[in-house]
């Protein structure tokens, strides 16, 4: 019982950086023009800052959703499940949202880095960089939500449900590769 409430905290904990994520593939269709956040521009190694996979269009919708959407969430919870559960509060989420976003943008930094085009797949890199991201940012911020128990769940639950989502997208024509 008590295992089952680690996971369900553990799942409302991670859900404003999980939307967060999610929503520049789908936001990415939304918009007729994209900047890429690196303005076409290379680092000193002749390659792409970031790449065409990082715009501010996703950046910003990815943020904007992951606050609104995981508040909401958390009103609804607060409102309906009369446990007295400690959630995010409403600035840490903002900021968990915004370390997912930029823990995406390190990941496609460290991938340009080794190499690899953009879309190219870097298991765990690609699944954990906004995770771990947003697991600090929550640590820093309001530790005293975050348990050990937690981290342990969220890392072993987020690379099966983020290849899920990935490979949905794809099938539903928002991704052009399955992870
Ligand atoms: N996206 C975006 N802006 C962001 C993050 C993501 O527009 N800041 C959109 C892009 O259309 C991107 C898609 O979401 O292609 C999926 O994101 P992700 O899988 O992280 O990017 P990749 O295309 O795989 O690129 P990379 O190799 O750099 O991770
Ligand atoms: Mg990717």
């Amino acid at each position: 019982m008590s295992l089952l409430w680690d996971f369900i905290t553990t799942l409302l904990i991670i859900w404003p950086p999980y939307v967060a994520n999610a929503t520049p593939v789908v936001a990415g269709k939304l918009f007729r023009r994209r900047t890429p956040i690196d303005f076409g521009r290379n680092f000193i190694d002749g390659r792409r800052i970031f790449g065409d996979g990082k715009t501010y269009e996703g950046f910003v919708t990815g943020l904007l959703a992951g606050f609104v959407i995981g508040e909401l969430t958390y009103i609804i919870v607060a409102k309906t499940v009369n446990i007295t559960l400690e959630l995010p509060a409403p600035l840490t989420v903002f900021i968990m949202c915004l370390a997912a976003l930029l823990g995406d943008l390190t990941g496609a930094f460290i991938k340009r880095r080794l190499g690899l085009p953009r879309g190219a797949p870097a298991p765990l890199l690609d699944q954990l960089d906004f995770l771990l991201a947003a697991l600090l940012a929550l640590w820093l911020v309001q530790p005293s939500v975050l348990r050990v128990i937690y981290v342990i769940i969220a890392v072993l639950i987020t690379p099966p449900i983020h290849l899920a989502t990935n490979a949905a997208a794809y099938l539903l024509g928002l991704k052009r590769e399955p992870w």
